[in-house]
């Protein structure tokens, strides 16, 4: 593949030496340059044990992480706080209708006590699965870590799924125990939940005992025999403590299903010790949380960000997370920087295509607040262009906050890939490189490494402790010298060490004989003052070209100079094959509810093929424009 290109010398930027100090870590730091054994020892240090482990994997050839270590994830999250900090806020909550709730280290400690003991009365036992069914409220954050007080696992499925898709995960997991709520508030309206659960509980072959979280200010959902009432039977067990399930670190600790952007989606299942410690450690050296800081990582708890980095490392890390169950365009256009200026966020953590969904809204609305509190920006799910990047840090990040752009995904647990920001200079465009103690290369067809400078496939090389059950079995077996994890994300890495990302395999455009990651031709496209998002795809039945299309700042549709622009900045950056069929002007980006564009379906419009499965889209409105503008084009 030619024609892709990284970000020069001339473009990095330095960490402002403020930063660097307080950073946790910096160069002085020895894990810095240590082998990959002292980091992932290290890593385990930030956690409690009960048995602490001996070393990080055994000397023989299995891969177990931590393997003769034993701990309990949710006493990490919540005990070993009480005697330090048990007044410190653990969750700050605002609703999508705008209460908030606080709940201390202490107070969160007690009800999560209290569901453990109303689950182990419903007949929840160790290894049994628990599925979770719950927007972002306070209750499903209780709920994972009562699972993984008494060894239960988690199934959080996504509040907006449908019942198929939760009747999937229930029956997939053999789950007997659906924690849901009455209904819930999106886009001002209350959406019934309770009638959704019930349609898929009554699909599946298995019982499944309901408990309901009342969540509607009324009683408008009406509660029959059979559902359990969440708060009654929390009340049962006022103040009851619940001894934590000893676990072995490689004893599972919850289950999650990967996104589905271009297909089926496929079980994960992580484990207690090697997660959780590759969880924290990456979140004290690549988000830099502190005890003292509010870190808001701005997804849905049910995917694997949400569970990473809102849940189990900000609370393993005794620090405050915000949780916010609303839209980030409710009321107003300004709500995230709203959010941030109320609650003094430190830490903030989101998706790419959030970002690049603030740039379009305009700098006015993050303008319009003091964010002074931020000492740290990420990003995370999707390649970032530069211009984004740049736009977040300075209109954000007031113009010195770090930026880390973290490449990882459901699979690996945690990030892999990532500046260190109180270490290694910033290339905007460009993820970074593998983090101490991972290793990483790009390689071609045949699995053979390729030279720096040229695009093939990021693998992983050796193992790392956030490693699905899966990967690990899968290494173990192997030759251990042997073993590298492919992933299916195009990238190029430069004499650096920095990887940039080109966007997914399936995702490749091929423009005459020239094969282009999506990033590579979206990152020029946005380059092009007035434009705000892009996605790129190939038309197979418009001559194999490829179409691009197009959002512009504030939506407005584009016109004829502003398509030149694009042509002329496309084929100066990218040479002259870089052509496109058509540019498509839309408003919208059709995107997956975790905020990944999905490109398969605007190929398939651009086709007129047929959509496939279409359910992970959290904007389907869009689709009979898209199409229209499609045609005319
Ligand atoms: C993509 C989300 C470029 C990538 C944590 C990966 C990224 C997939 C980045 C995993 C990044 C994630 N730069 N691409 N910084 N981060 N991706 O499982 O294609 O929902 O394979 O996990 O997101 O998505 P998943």
């Amino acid at each position: 593949m030619s024609g892709e290109h990284t970000p020069g010398r001339r473009d990095t930027v330095s960490p402002p030496a403020s930063f660097v100090e307080q950073a946790n870590v910096s160069p002085s730091n020895s894990v810095v340059d240590a082998e990959s054994h002292a980091v992932w020892e290290r890593a385990a240090e930030l956690l409690t044990w009960e048995t602490p482990p001996d070393q990080p994997l055994p000397d023989d050839d299995t891969v177990e992480w931590y393997a003769d270590g034993t701990l309990n994830a949710a006493a990490n999250c919540l005990d070993r706080h009480l005697e330090t900090r048990k007044n410190r806020v653990a969750i700050r909550w605002e609703g999508a209708d705008g209460d908030t709730r606080l709940y201390t280290y202490l107070d969160l400690h007690r009800e999560v006590n209290e569901a453990a003991a109303a689950l182990r009365e419903l007949g929840v036992e160790t290894g049994d699965v628990v599925t979770c069914y719950l927007p972002v409220i306070p209750e499903l954050v209780v709920t994972m870590l009562a699972c993984a007080r008494i060894g239960a696992l988690h199934n959080v499925v996504f509040a907006g799924f449908s019942a198929d898709e939760l009747a999937t995960r229930l029956d997939r997991t053999e789950s007997g125990y659906l924690v849901t709520c009455d209904g819930y508030y999106r886009r001002g309206s209350a959406v019934n939940q309770l009638t959704t659960a019930d349609t898929a509980r009554m699909s599946v072959d298995h019982d499944v005992e309901p408990v309901v979280v009342g969540r509607l200010d009324d009683d408008a959902v009406y509660l029959g025999e059979e559902h359990r009432r969440y708060e009654t039977l929390l009340d049962a067990h006022r103040n009851e403590t619940v001894e934590p399930v000893s676990r072995a670190a490689t004893d599972p600790l919850f289950v999650i299903y990967t996104s589905g952007t271009t297909g089926e989606p496929s079980r994960v299942t992580h484990t207690t010790g090697g997660y959780l410690a590759h969880v924290a450690w990456t979140g004290h050296s690549v988000l830099d949380i502190k005890p003292d800081d509010t870190h808001w990582c701005a997804a849905d708890v049910a995917w694997i960000t949400g569970h990473s980095y809102m849940v189990y490392a900000p609370l393993a890390l005794g620090a405050t997370t915000l949780l916010y169950e609303g839209a980030p365009d409710q009321p107003e256009k300004d709500r995230m920087w709203q959010l941030v200026e109320r609650h003094r966020v430190d830490t903030f953590y989101t998706a790419s295509t959030a970002v690049r969904a603030f740039m379009k809204w305009g700098e006015t609305h993050p303008e319009s607040h003091n964010l002074s509190s931020l000492r740290l920006l990420g990003m995370v799910g999707e390649p970032i262009d530069p211009r984004t990047w740049n736009w977040h840090r300075n209109h954000v990040g007031g113009g010195d906050t770090p930026v880390v752009d973290t490449w990882w995904q459901t699979e690996t647990g945690g990030i892999l890939v990532s500046t260190l920001p109180g270490v290694d200079d910033m290339k905007p465009g460009s993820a970074g490189p593998a983090l101490p103690g991972v290793d990483i290369a790009v390689i071609d067809e045949e699995g053979e490494p390729v030279a720096p400078g040229e695009s093939g496939y990021l693998a992983v090389t050796s193992p790392w402790p956030g490693m699905s059950q899966s990967l690990a079995a899968e290494a173990s077996g192997a030759n251990a010298d042997d073993w590298y994890y492919v992933t299916s994300d195009r990238a190029v890495i430069d004499e650096d060490g920095y990887v940039t990302f080109l966007g997914r395999e399936d995702d490749t455009v091929t423009v005459g004989n020239t094969a282009f990651g999506p990033a590579t031709l979206e990152s020029a496209i946005i380059d092009v003052n007035g434009v705000a998002e892009a996605a790129v795809v190939e038309a197979n039945e418009r001559g194999g070209t490829a179409l691009a299309y197009v959002c512009t700042k504030h939506g407005k549709s584009g016109d004829e100079q502003l398509r030149d622009r694009i042509e002329h900045h496309v084929s100066e950056r990218l040479g002259p094959t870089a052509r496109f069929g058509a540019i498509v002007f839309i408003p919208e980006l059709p995107k997956t509810h975790s905020g990944k564009i999905m490109r398969r379906l605007l190929g398939a419009i651009a086709d007129g093929d047929s959509y496939g499965d279409t359910s992970a889209l959290r904007n389907p409105e869009t689709v009979g424009e898209i199409e229209t503008v499609t045609r005319d084009e």
